[in-house]
């Protein structure tokens, strides 16, 4: 149920900040995805918003009230840690089962409530084995049924679905949202898996060395990346440098390197500033004859991956850039073979332009 807000939140370990004047609001039954790489810090959050870890700086604020003093156990919030730490002597029931019936529930109706929780993360049948007995992925849903068992208004899950399977972490996906809802649950998802964090958060915030690079609905997130960082992390992103050439009122002209120009819709930096255009891989149409339009680059290809939904072509222009164009496999384009001569074209409108980082591009789409 809480509403949680953190306040200029940060912590050290050493030299190490993995948090870095952390400041966001989770509403009320909000569903939170936080996506970031490994070391970015995503458990450090998690473990100081449930108290196991203490800030160096800042507040933490359940349904407004300062939690400073608040031990652990008195949150009302679970942590569900990503290794999954369960009882080795008691069975996947009695695992679920002891929170409710340490805090006095009846014990028919923990156990009946534990069997419908086993039921919706697939284990129902496992109910009287033992941990040891179990796979890593199994173990892993009987923690998170123990967390949902506990009545908790406030979860806080940490890489949830990581030892899952592909099929079942997509299935588990749609339970967890599922349950979330119905419960009315207050949930801070922790995942380094994109594709995860965007399906099933209301919102999602991205984390990089501690910081928060964005935060936002997902859709949000990907039409609109604030930083060069989070373009690149959200989906599948071209930049090519360059400097402002011209602009005016309905677009600029950019130079990139070998003096050709592409044309974007972007009006916000002036003749003469470094800047980098990103475009979306999905947005490059990629050609096998040469064609007259705007933004048109001509080169040799140099990579055909079939990705399932997408073939992802690589194109080396002939200035020297590398681009990648995704297309679906059913186009005239799986005729091409490597080294054939392609053209490849883009839409003004289908770039973004962000100012040219102090520290250089390379450096910019590092996680670390
Ligand atoms: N107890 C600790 N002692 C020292 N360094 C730590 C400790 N916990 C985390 N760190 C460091 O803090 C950073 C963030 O770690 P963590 O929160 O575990 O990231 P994530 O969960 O995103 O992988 C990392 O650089 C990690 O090495
Ligand atoms: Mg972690």
């Amino acid at each position: 149920m809480p509403a949680i807000q953190l306040r200029d939140v940060s912590k050290r370990f050493g030299d190490t900040r993995a948090l870095e004047s952390i400041s966001f609001d989770v509403k009320d039954g909000e569903y939170l995805c936080i996506l970031g790489s490994t070391g970015s810090g995503k458990t450090t959050l998690l473990r100081t918003i449930s108290g196991i870890i203490k800030p160096d700086q800042g507040e933490i604020l359940y349904d407004n009230k300062n939690m400073k003093d608040v031990a652990v156990e008195d949150r009302n919030a679970v942590y569900v840690p990503q290794t999954y730490a369960l009882f080795p002597h008691l069975t996947v029931i009695e695992n679920v089962c002891f929170g409710p019936i340490s805090k006095g529930v009846d014990l028919n109706e923990a156990k009946n409530r534990a069997l419908q929780i086993l039921k919706l993360v697939k284990l129902d049948k496992r109910a009287n084995s033992y941990p040891n007995e179990l796979s890593g992925g199994m173990q892993q849903r009987v923690a998170l049924a123990r967390g949902i068992a506990s009545n908790t208004k406030l979860l806080l899950l940490d890489e949830p679905l990581g030892a899952l399977d592909a099929r079942l972490r997509l299935e588990l996906r749609v339970e967890l949202k599922k349950i979330a809802q119905e419960n009315g649950l207050t949930v801070i998802h922790v995942t380094h898996d994109q594709e995860e964090a965007m399906s099933i958060g209301d919102r999602i915030m991205i984390l990089r060395k501690g910081r928060i690079q964005q935060i936002g609905t997902p859709l949000h997130v990907y039409l609109s990346p604030q930083n060069i960082f989070v373009a690149n992390f959200i989906g599948n992103t071209n930049f090519i440098e360059g400097t402002i050439l011209k602009r005016n009122t309905r677009g600029s002209s950019i130079r990139i390197r070998g003096g050709y120009q592409i044309m974007v819709d972007d009006t916000s930096h002036v003749a003469e500033e470094p800047v980098v255009t990103a475009i979306r891989e999905e947005k490059i149409k990629l050609f096998d004859h040469p064609i007259e339009a705007k933004n048109t680059l001509s080169g040799d290809l140099i990579g055909a991956n079939f990705l399932g939904t997408f073939i992802r072509y690589e194109v080396k222009l002939d200035n020297g850039d590398i681009l990648a164009a995704l297309h679906p496999p059913n186009s005239d384009l799986t005729k091409l073979r490597l080294g054939d001569r392609v053209a490849i074209s883009f839409e003004t409108f289908h770039t973004k332009i962000f100012d040219y980082p102090v520290l250089g591009l390379k450096r910019e789409l590092e996680a670390y």
